[in-house]
């Protein structure tokens, strides 16, 4: 069936008091739009991000890191109604569903986007919205519902009378449309209301009144509705994330010693019988092989591919590396742009210089298999080390070394016999 979504994320996030757009926030290194764009890529074929506030970054996010999606732009941003509609042209004559999302709730998933368009079909429904229910609904749109239960309309909580605002099932932001049907609610829809907005919500009562079948699909875990506002929001669903990874990773044969501090990224893949150890921060996309050991205390920043019986120790940061099988990279090191072979060992203290502040370039560094590095090496990218080479610690790498060889840097340890003494007389 041809699905295409529409994600609203034109808004200015008022409420998060940044200078960086609402949806470009992050949770472990990935922003909330990546997380909606990653959980619509295996239903759509097309996507259509609305874009407004801080449009050219929004735009430059999507553009670089999703090939089926499109931004629209809607200058001014008039409301959720205002913004679907900047999509209609586009959508012309396009005979299917659209998926509508709100941009910033990172928490649904593909299996909830899932089933909840089946119950639409299912329904034979033109128009279906999702539902939470929550104990404390405040600031969200309350679902009012007919005497029959049967659905009515969507009131924002600054237009409800008091009883509609104790209403606990609320609307989750996300919509599924026969795309036909409900296309021409979106050139009638007015802002008459206490935000003066054009608001999404109001195509409820606007298929009722044109005698169109309307549902709700009420979501049977409430936290993946949770909708980011406020960086108080931002923490908590960082939280709900972690949890739920840390989870995902041990039944699938992780060992995660403290999962409260251990943060994971979703886009990180471990073999099995690998040891997580406390305090351990993983984002980005990185991939990290069987039995081994990071942490305490490592950093992995993304782009990072670790083959299997690799320990990363304390205080080791790890960026765009592959790390081959069996190696050890045990303290106080980082490793950035390299290409590290297998048996390597990597003394305390070392760090790859990747980065020219200058010319703003990054380099690599390659430690082709069985290098051993002494503690407290600087190699200086671009270098390469080739097979079985050694470094004497303390040194500053700046050459190529050839296999088999031992660089050292370091003047000759020199010893003054009795020198303390002749200091004493
Ligand atoms: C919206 C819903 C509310 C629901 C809640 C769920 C409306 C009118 N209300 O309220 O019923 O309970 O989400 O989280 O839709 N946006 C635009 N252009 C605009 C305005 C907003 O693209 O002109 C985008 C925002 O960037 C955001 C999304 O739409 O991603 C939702 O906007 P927001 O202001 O957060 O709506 P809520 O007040 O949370
Ligand atoms: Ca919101």
């Amino acid at each position: 069936m041809d699905i295409k979504s529409v994600i609203m994320a034109a808004g200015k996030g008022t409420r998060m008091k940044s200078e960086t757009p609402k949806v470009l926030h992050e949770i472990f290194g990935k922003p909330l739009l990546g997380y909606i764009l990653d959980n619509v890529k295996n239903i759509t074929n097309e996507n259509f991000v609305i874009v407004g506030h801080c449009a050219e970054q929004v735009k430059d996010y999507v553009e670089k890191n999703y090939e089926n999606a499109k931004t629209v732009l809607q200058s001014p941003q008039l409301g959720t109604g205002h913004a679907v509609s900047m999509a209609c042209p586009m959508l012309k004559d396009f005979k299917g569903l659209v998926l509508i999302l709100n941009g910033d709730i990172p928490l649904i998933t593909e299996e909830t986007l899932k089933n909840f368009i089946d119950f639409h079909k299912q329904k034979n429904s033109d128009l279906t919205i999702m539902s939470a229910i929550f104990d404390d609904p405040s600031g969200l749109g309350r679902i009012i519902r007919e005497p029959d239960s049967s659905l009515k309309c969507i009131v924002e909580e600054k237009d409800t009378t008091p009883e509609q605002k104790a209403v606990k099932e609320i609307n989750a932001g996300i919509y599924c449309l026969d795309w036909e049907k409900i296309q021409p609610a979106f050139s009638q829809l007015s802002n008459n209301n206490a935000q003066g907005e054009y608001y999404l919500t109001d195509i409820i009562e606007w298929g009722k009144k044109n005698g169109l079948s309307v549902h709700a699909y009420i979501m049977e875990n409430n936290e993946e509705s949770f909708g980011i506002n406020s960086r108080l929001h931002l923490a908590q669903a960082t939280k709900i994330m972690q949890r739920r990874i840390n989870e995902k990773l041990m039944i699938n044969g992780v060992t995660i010693v403290d999962t409260e501090t251990t943060y994971i990224s979703a886009d990180t893949e471990i073999g099995q019988d690998t040891i997580i150890y406390p305090s351990t921060y993983i984002e980005g996309k990185n991939k990290i092989g069987k039995n081994c050991k990071i942490g305490p205390c490592a950093h992995l920043r993304g782009g990072v591919e670790i083959e299997d019986n690799v320990k990363i120790g304390n205080f080791v940061e790890v960026k765009k590396s592959k790390i081959g099988s069996n190696t050890n990279a045990g303290h106080l090191s980082y490793i950035g742009d390299s290409e590290v072979g297998s048996h390597v060992n990597i003394g305390a203290g070392t760090i790859t210089a990747n980065y020219n502040p200058l010319t703003k370039e990054k380099s690599k560094t390659v430690l082709k298999d069985n290098v051993k590095v002494g503690s407290n090496t600087v190699l200086v990218a671009p270098v390469t080390v080739d097979e079985g080479a050694n470094i004497g610690a303390l040194s500053v790498i700046t050459k190529n070394v050839p296999a088999w060889a031992l660089a050292l840097t370091r003047s000759p340890m020199r010893v003054i016999a009795d020198w303390v003494k002749t200091q004493l007389k």
